[in-house]
């Protein structure tokens, strides 16, 4: 038999085989225990020793040339097989799960829109403030029993060559001082944003949570203007189901100071939430940014986001918001 002309007969076959049936007849021909190469093998057996290795090993070296000859087509089959998937172009597409946002930022939108629409402008602040503007410029120095009003989380480091003290805002009032500072009247701002206090938690107490706070600065402010103000937009939120009452109370840095709570309508025996303090700005404040003696009032207010989204998605518990639930979340 003549090696030569079997190895290019099985490598022209080869070449032109299309399917993985036709490759397995091919390899019982020419790699199969019956096949030439193999009966050639055996009668190898009769020969001497040195034809045996003479012709053995070229019999042996054509066997891995078709063996491999054999892989690489097998693979390429295969693959050609395995890339063809049926596409059926009438089913139903598969519904992609959309994102929303958090119910946090849904009232924290809603309230800046109703603000926005009397005319108001929305501020932001640094989350990290200085004990100045968190507490001094506000009327509550060091050792003043107010400051046991807010518990806070101070940090360690300081502002180079600054002797005030760094600490995570507890309230969003700093930036009445930092805007006054910067701004001539007459302005109406809101100031949503983060707060952080060093407090024990229940349900109606986070020690973070947002608030909004505001500032109308003219030549003509009473707390009149407040009330209209805060009642519009506590109208407009909750689209006039909710009762609103006005209460003193007391804040170093407004005078005369109150504070507002909230109770659904249509539910005369549930409890009054209390959602915001506030008042007419003190004069001392306007003294300290420097605004010219008696041209101007003031009212500011300070409220609390959370509260209004428990009060409007009815949540009896405030830790849920930022629990990653996501049973509580997706209900949003
Ligand atoms: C203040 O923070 C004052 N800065 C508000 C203010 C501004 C008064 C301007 C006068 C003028 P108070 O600590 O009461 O006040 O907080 C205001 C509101 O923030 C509360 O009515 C409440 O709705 C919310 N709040 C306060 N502490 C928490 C808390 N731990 N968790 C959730 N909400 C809170």
């Amino acid at each position: 038999m003549n090696l030569k002309v079997l190895e290019k007969q099985a490598q022209e076959e080869i070449y032109h085989i299309q399917s993985l049936k036709d490759l397995e007849n091919w390899r019982v021909k020419y790699l199969g225990r019956k096949s030439e190469l193999s009966l050639f093998f055996d009668s190898l057996k009769k020969l001497p020793l040195k034809q045996r290795k003479a012709k053995g090993s070229q019999a042996n070296e054509i066997r891995l040339i078709l063996t491999s000859l054999y892989q690489q087509k097998k693979k390429k089959l295969e693959s050609q097989t395995t890339t063809y998937h049926f596409f059926d172009i009438t089913r139903p597409g598969q519904k992609l799960s959309k994102g929303h946002l958090h119910p946090i930022t849904l009232v924290l939108n809603e309230i800046t829109r109703s603000f926005e629409k009397l005319g108001f402008e929305i501020i932001l602040g640094p989350e990290i403030e200085t004990e100045y503007y968190n507490f001094d410029a506000l009327r509550i120095p060091d050792n003043h029993p107010a400051r046991d009003m807010w518990d806070t989380f101070w940090l360690k480091s300081k502002i180079k060559n600054q002797k005030s003290k760094l600490l995570l805002r507890t309230h969003t009032s700093p930036m009445q001082i930092r805007y006054m500072e910067k701004h001539e009247p007459p302005f109406r701002i809101i100031v949503p944003g983060k707060c952080f206090r060093f407090e024990a938690t229940d349900n109606h107490h986070e020690f973070q949570f947002h608030q909004i706070e505001g500032l109308m600065v003219d030549d003509n402010i009473t707390l009149a203007n407040f009330k209209f103000i805060i009642e519009e937009v506590i109208k407009d939120i909750f689209k006039n189901q909710v009762e609103l009452r006005f209460r003193p109370s007391y804040f170093p840095f407004v005078s005369p100071g109150l504070e507002v709570d909230i109770k659904l309508k249509n539910k005369p025996k549930g409890q009054w939430l209390e959602i915001m303090g506030a008042g007419m700005v003190h004069p001392d404040l306007f003294e300290t940014v420097k605004y010219p003696k008696n041209m101007w009032q003031g009212f500011a207010f300070g409220l609390g986001v959370e509260r209004i989204a428990m009060i409007k998605y009815g949540i009896n518990d405030i830790r849920l918001f930022f629990n990653p639930d996501i049973r509580f979340l997706e209900q949003f």
